[in-house]
């Protein structure tokens, strides 16, 4: 007998480019090996799997909507549906048009959504900027009146919220230059769910965090490309040593909620 609501893999910054050697300038490490054998080992999981959680950065700056076939290939392996973000190296409405297949009239400039499975509300929200030469994120006022409807609710679901940036700062100087730059009123709304809320799961720093503010558990994946390690205060930005991806299993139970953080073989 189980108690068990559901199970979703999270993952985040798959980077996918349509360059193959493509490293960018702060790794010599290309995402679609990583990528191809997370997918690989999630498809082998020997446990049920509701859907997948992708926190953005798909890919890494595509040119054109038409590069996010790409990623339609490498992530359609995925045995589960997966559900999208979108995040600073994205454009939301490809990820609209080519990843969840809207039909024109219904994609819109940021990508606000929600679903339910088995009872379990999600939340899924744009903080994304459309200027590629910035980094940070930002949730508008608008943004937050939607989300404040859902999260103030007379609703007693269990609730998941993802997002792309880091919604509060991490006391790593160089990282907090790309945080949420109003995470803070996130955070004010989502204090009003505390009681249903079983986490915030974000991406962006690649790195394996875990922020507890006033009842609200913040949780960020792995990168599928490569991994940053972060010390508190920590001035300059360091790579991990060991850049294999990573994933966060999360088990929603009548009254817990587990996250597993899993790294994949290379
Ligand atoms: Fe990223
Ligand atoms: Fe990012």
């Amino acid at each position: 007998m189980t108690d068990r609501l559901l199970t979703f893999i999270h993952i985040s910054d798959t980077h996918l480019h349509t360059d193959p050697t493509y490293t960018g300038q702060f790794t010599d490490v290309v995402s679609r090996p990583g990528v191809d054998a997370m997918i690989r080992q999630i498809n082998a999981l020997p446990f049920d799997i509701d859907f997948i959680l992708h926190t953005g950065d798909v890919m890494t700056d595509p040119l054109t909507s038409d590069e996010y076939a790409l990623a339609r290939d490498v992530l359609g392996q995925l045995r589960w549906p997966v559900y999208y973000l979108s995040g600073n190296h994205d454009r939301a409405q490809a990820i609209q048009q080519v990843l969840m297949n809207r039909p024109p009239a219904l994609i819109t400039p940021a990508l606000n959504y929600e679903f339910d499975v088995n009872g379990v509300q999600v939340v899924c929200l744009d903080s994304s900027i459309p200027d590629p030469t910035t980094h940070h994120g930002y949730i508008s006022p608008e943004q937050l009146a939607w989300a404040d409807q859902r999260f103030a609710a007379n609703d007693d679901r269990p609730l998941v919220v993802g997002v792309h940036h880091h919604p509060l700062p991490l006391n790593v100087p160089w990282l907090d230059k790309i945080v949420m730059t109003n995470g803070t009123d996130l955070h004010r709304i989502l204090v009003k769910a505390r009681h249903r809320l079983r986490g915030v799961f974000y991406g962006h720093i690649h790195e394996n965090v875990v922020t507890v503010r006033d009842g609200v558990n913040y949780y960020s994946a792995l990168s599928g490309w490569f991994q940053t390690r972060t010390w508190h205060n920590q001035q300059m930005a360091q790579n991990e040593p060991m850049h294999n991806p990573g994933f966060n299993v999360v088990t929603l139970t009548k009254q817990d909620t587990f996250v597993r953080f899993y790294r994949v073989k290379l």
